[in-house]
């Protein structure tokens, strides 16, 4: 580089006739480090059902269902035919300016599955959109500046979403200045909690923490909403005691103020309801949704009901691809295929099945301190043996790692990536959960 002018490689347009497995090799000098640089970055040339066919021949069950995104497996069928069907009639229309019928009929569909009175739409491509799209809302319609969310929440990486996330300090290294008006509060984290064993205790500590903030910081006429993940996913798949969301929903009812949930990753039935509100039988005023949502087409949306969607100003927000015509006639063969195939009673009792082989991990393996979850979004957390409860990055790293060479997908969550979550899709099998459990305790005993 000279100067500001730029001395390109002309080698680049070479790369066009290379294979799959070169341009693999090649991918540091043409992909951002932020956008390819992850763990494990496997090639793969196929995906259905649990399973991952990667370029090396091998055949991978994929445990985190990409990140929570196929509810119903990669490439169900349905899901698939749908999409196609609409691809063939019309594969974009800019909503407002047009209208089609596959995003009105899922605006019908929703509200089915929604918990309460959430009836009114924002249709974006993506959860950061989603959660976004829910800070304009309810800044918006409230005219008040702030917005409370809380330590270990991740919510995305646009800059909203970014200012409110708190569960890794990296993701938001060199970004000074964030969106004002942001302020955090402990979560009801039972296993990090001080007191570990006693629910009411861990909720005490979080409640009176935003208690205090309301009094000390921010005065709740000056809150627009609390942001909250009903189950933490990128935190460490937290699952918090019932009485946490209950007690933020009085707040938030006694105080004038807005309670958003993100379900961007609890949603569309990974914790055995279609999403975790109706899990814990709380009611958020606004939801944010993305990720499960139609199965791997990017859909996200913001909803609320009439009554506070529609006093949100209209060309105060708009989106050109938001509602696309594809997303969300995948999006209703993803809610139809979950309805037809029972997939919420399966994840609930696969979920339970799961959970009793983590515990019995765990009680066998040291490293393991805590094996948690809600229906398939279930976690184990590594800690340093012999240590009050000592994160243990390295140990889940190998174990990661050590899995993936016997043929399971799964990836890291929590604060310093200590923990490994557990998603597989809903329609797992239980000869499934057996082969990974299996995999998992091959994997522990060579950690040993
Ligand atoms: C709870 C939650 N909210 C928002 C997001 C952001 O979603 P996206 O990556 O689609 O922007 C995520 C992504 O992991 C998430 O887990």
């Amino acid at each position: 580089m000279v100067g500001n002018v730029i001395s390109y490689d002309k080698k680049t347009s070479a790369r066009e006739s290379q294979t799959f497995a070169e341009l693999v090799k090649s991918r540091s000098k043409m992909l951002a480090p932020s956008f390819a640089e992850d763990w494990p970055n496997l090639p793969v040339v196929r995906a259905e059902g649990l399973y991952l066919y990667g370029l090396d021949g091998k055949r991978y069950m994929d445990f985190m269902s990409a990140f929570g995104v196929v509810n119903v497996g990669h490439n169900h069928p349905a899901v698939v035919a749908a999409a196609r069907e609409q691809m063939e009639k019309q594969v974009h229309g800019s909503v407002g300016v047009t209208l089609h019928e596959s995003v009105l009929r899922l605006a019908a569909l929703l509200p089915e599955i929604l918990p309460g009175h959430l009836d009114m739409f924002f249709f974006g491509n993506s959860g950061s959109e989603a959660v976004e799209g829910s800070i304009k809302l309810v800044r918006n319609v409230t005219r008040r500046p702030a917005i409370i969310a809380f330590m270990g929440g991740f919510h995305g990486r646009s800059y909203g979403a970014t200012t409110l996330t708190a569960s890794k300090s990296v993701y938001r290294t060199g970004l000074d200045p964030f969106v004002a008006g942001v302020y955090h509060v402990p979560y009801a984290d039972p296993y990090h909690s001080s007191h570990p064993d006693e629910p009411e205790k861990c909720v005490e500590e979080s409640i009176g923490s935003l208690e205090v903030a309301l009094k000390r910081l921010i005065a709740p006429s000056q809150v627009a909403a609390i942001m909250v993940e009903p189950v933490q996913g990128e935190g460490g798949y937290v699952v918090p005691p019932k009485e946490f969301l209950v007690r933020l929903r009085e707040i938030c009812t006694e105080k004038d103020m807005l309670l958003i949930f993100d379900e961007v990753q609890s949603g569309f039935g990974r914790t055995g309801e279609w999403f975790a509100a109706q899990a814990f039988g709380v009611e958020p005023d606004v939801m944010t949704l993305a990720k499960g949502m139609a199965s791997g087409f990017p859909l996200g949306a913001v909803c609320a009901h009439q009554d506070l969607m529609s006093r949100w100003e209209p060309t105060v927000h708009g989106t050109t691809f938001g509602g696309n015509p594809i997303s969300c006639a995948a999006s209703i063969a993803t809610i139809e295929t979950i309805k037809r195939e029972g997939l919420l009673q399966k994840a609930k009792e696969s979920g339970r099945y799961l959970l009793d082989g983590l515990k019995e991990l765990k009680a066998t393996n040291r490293p393991i301190g805590d094996a948690r979850g809600l229906g398939l979004m279930t976690a184990i957390e590594f800690i340093v043996p012999g240590t009050d409860r000592e994160p243990n990055a390295a140990t889940a790293k190998a174990f990661l790692n050590e899995a993936l060479s016997r043929g399971m997908l799964t990836y890291p969550c929590g604060s310093a990536g200590q923990a490994v979550r557990l998603a597989p899709p809903l329609n797992v099998t239980r000869g499934q959960i057996d082969a990974a459990m299996k995999i998992a305790g091959e994997s522990l005993k060579t950690l040993q």
